[in-house]
């Protein structure tokens, strides 16, 4: 369902302000409900609801989440219904984050939306969905859970080895590349599938949930996990798991004032809006670190995420631009 591949666009106006030739994936425009990095992990995740004969498929996440709407939409295509449980993942949020953004296209879809009173507590998000599944299979539907927590399978980084492949047919090589860490799948992949096509480029994850002692365990963890997948030795060296959490404070889904500024600078010289959770801190450690990336090709992975400015709308009037 992804439009693949994406395009590769260089960003002249922004690396000339930051003295590098500075590129981005655009992830964003992976084409369904508003794209993305989620559709690419979910092409497997759904692929398999499909081989299952799945009626419903149920996810979950912050309430201005981009996988669940990601999720909804490609559900919807399917002919399926979508069962999204939303988060307290942030504290201190504004009416509009509960309501517009993400939220209202889950709502557009027709997901039938849920509420957890926890943002922090994976492994019970999952069995709360598991709840939900049991009480859906007694009105006889064949329900499909895409799981949140690290005890499960990391099937959604196969999108990223498969996009790592991608990019190294596109023709253009990079000294750095910049891309969120989160749940780790799209890092995870990325790092996986540039590594097996042999390609040695630094991939510099920014932390967005965690502290990059604790990503890196994550990620460490993940890519295990993704060998044991693919039924391949990991190539993946632990020196070569590069995490940076300059911009995660003040904590997932609040932006400092680098994140507000990266956001507006992106868009005034480059017409490219990134999003508040996620692209907003790339962008803010990748302005933080422009003197070490002086004379580099850099590629910005851009990973969507762009419906939830629309929940953070208050944050931004208090922004001077
Ligand atoms: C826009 C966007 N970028 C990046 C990420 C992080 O991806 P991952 O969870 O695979 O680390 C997410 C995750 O929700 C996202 O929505």
């Amino acid at each position: 369902m992804g439009h693949l591949p994406t395009p590769l666009e260089q960003l002249k106006n922004l690396g000339a302000n930051l003295g590098c030739d500075l590129w981005v994936k655009r992830d964003d425009c992976t084409g369904i409900g508003f794209g993305g990095n989620k559709i690419r992990q979910l092409e497997f995740y759904l692929g398999k609801a499909v081989a299952e004969g799945a009626t419903q498929v149920l996810i979950t996440g912050a309430i201005q989440s981009n996988f669940v709407r990601a999720a909804a939409a490609m559900a919807a295509r399917l002919g399926m219904g979508c069962h999204i449980q939303l988060e307290e993942r942030v504290p201190g949020v504004s009416a509009l984050y509960r309501s517009n953004g993400n939220v209202l296209l889950d709502q557009l879809m027709g997901a039938t939306l849920y509420s957890y009173p926890d943002g922090e507590d994976e492994a019970g998000a999952d069995a709360r969905l598991g709840e939900i599944a049991q009480q859906l299979r007694t009105r006889g539907e064949i329900p499909f859970i895409v799981p949140l927590a690290a005890d499960q399978p990391p099937t959604g980084a196969l999108g990223y080895v498969d996009a790592a492949q991608e990019l190294l047919t596109q023709g253009e090589e990079f000294d750095e590349i910049f891309v969120a860490s989160g749940s780790a799948l799209t890092h995870c992949g990325l790092l996986m599938g540039l590594r097996l096509g042999g390609d040695k480029t630094p991939v510099n994850g920014v932390c967005v949930r965690r502290e990059a002692g604790s990503q890196a365990r994550r990620v460490q963890q993940r890519l295990d996990d993704l060998a044991q997948l693919l039924s391949l030795p990991n190539p993946v060296e632990t020196k070569d798991i590069g995490l940076d959490d300059i911009a995660l404070a003040p904590g997932y889904g609040q932006m400092s004032a680098s994140t507000k500024e990266a956001i507006a600078r992106t868009a005034k010289t480059e017409g490219l809006f990134l999003d508040p959770v996620y692209t907003g801190k790339v962008m803010a450690v990748l302005i933080a670190r422009s003197n070490q990336l002086r004379g580099k090709k850099v590629l910005f992975w851009h990973t969507g995420g762009q419906p939830a400015l629309f929940g953070y709308a208050d944050a931004f009037a208090s922004h001077d631009t």
